[in-house]
């Protein structure tokens, strides 16, 4: 088996099922702070692990800094003693008071969320009334994804001054997460990026001329984070990467100059083979998520030239002329297109070190909900 991944007790781990490499983590994070030139610079997307374990692993690399999506995200990274969470998410409804729950709860954490409208600044208030403290109010623009964020104008400029304003609230300055930054070549994609972080930095001085202060920006994920990381004349700029802890197929295939290394395994086992040239996995879309594309979903390692024809709950059907390579039970290591929605799959991940799985670790943020 020339792959790195392979496991000398593979035959005894239950299928489907995913496996995290610690070693492969920590230089993932280890190359991630060389890149940005000092952890200081990092805010990390905790959506991709939703652990506890790579929580500690990064505050052990020395980011204090860590951005997240969900609430119980928020929880698990305050309960793990980050010091520094951003929920990059609108808060509405019921949310705005558990926020302002968690933030009671963890009063050595100090928390910011993103607004983008009166509705979730207000939102936000109610969570500063709830916390009886003083919460960070981020605003979320929209740089160019069309996903969430107020595009940059007048309007976000009267949104801004809103929040300084705001009992309980302080105007904790600018999200502009470019999740359409898809560029392969790195000279385009950083010209791009450029391009982004100039109309921010620009909006950022027509703030300032108000006379309030923009204390940070938070910009990118993965792809854009070489871009961000490598741009230093710019001291207040986080980059919040997520999918590079673990690293996925579709982002090594779409971004050949980076550096990571996939750290996370699927292990799946043969299950039948319906035709003389089909074979069929026990990787249904409960154990990687159906998500890109049917033919990138999922990158079967050593395996001969196939197409992935089916991918239901619990199967995974590839069409190969060499489908007599394999009969049932055969074990096929797997790297997943997207890394980040396959995680939450799963209740629990194996851990993989001196190449054998020596133990578990829950993926705890999975959870909707932990104690708040
Ligand atoms: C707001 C925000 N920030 C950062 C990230 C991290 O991006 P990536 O998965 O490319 O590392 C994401 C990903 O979805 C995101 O939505």
């Amino acid at each position: 088996m020339p792959h790195a991944y392979h496991l000398s007790n593979a035959a005894e781990l239950f299928t489907p099922s995913l496996v995290f490499f610690p070693e492969l983590i920590r230089k993932n994070i280890a190359r991630t702070v060389e890149m940005a030139g000092s952890a200081s610079r990092l805010r990390p997307h905790a959506k991709t692990h939703k652990t506890r374990e790579i929580t500690r692993m990064q505050l052990e690399a020395g980011v204090t800094k860590h951005k997240c999506a969900t609430i119980a995200e928020a929880e698990i990274l305050a309960d793990s003693g980050v010091p520094d969470v951003l929920l990059a998410y609108a808060l509405v409804g019921p949310n705005g008071k558990r926020f302002g729950a968690l933030a009671k709860k963890f009063p050595n954490t100090r928390f910011a969320a993103l607004f983008d409208c009166s509705i979730s600044l207000n939102t936000l208030a109610v969570a500063a009334q709830e916390a009886g403290r003083p919460l960070g109010a981020m605003i979320d623009l929209n740089v160019g994804m069309d996903r969430s964020g107020i595009v940059i104008g007048d309007d976000a400029l009267a949104l801004y001054e809103q929040a300084a304003k705001t009992p309980g609230l302080y105007a904790d300055g600018l999200h502009a997460y470019d999740g359409h930054t898809r560029h392969s070549d790195p000279a385009e994609r950083l010209a791009f990026v450029r391009g982004i972080l100039d109309s921010v930095l620009a909006f950022q001085k027509r703030i300032e001329q108000r006379g309030l202060s923009v204390p940070k920006i938070v910009a990118g994920g993965t792809p854009s984070f070489p871009c961000y990381a490598s741009i230093r004349d710019v001291p207040h700029l986080e980059c919040s990467p997520g999918t590079y802890v673990l690293h996925d197929h579709g982002y090594g295939a779409n971004f050949p100059d980076y550096a990571m290394i996939p750290a996370a395994v699927l292990l799946t086992r043969v299950i039948s083979r319906p035709t003389p040239t089909r074979v069929t996995f026990d990787l249904g879309n409960k154990s990687v998520a159906p998500d890109p594309i049917l033919t990138k979903r999922v990158y079967l390692l050593d395996a001969p030239e196939h197409t992935v024809v089916t991918h239901s709950e619990e199967h995974l059907v590839i069409e190969t002329a060499e489908a007599d390579r394999y009969q049932p039970g055969d074990l096929v290591y797997a790297l997943p297109g997207h890394i980040c929605p396959s995680v939450a799959l799963h209740q629990e991940v194996f851990i993989a070190e001196g190449g054998r799985v020596v133990g578990r670790w829950e993926v705890a943020a999975r959870n909707r909900f932990i104690t708040v």
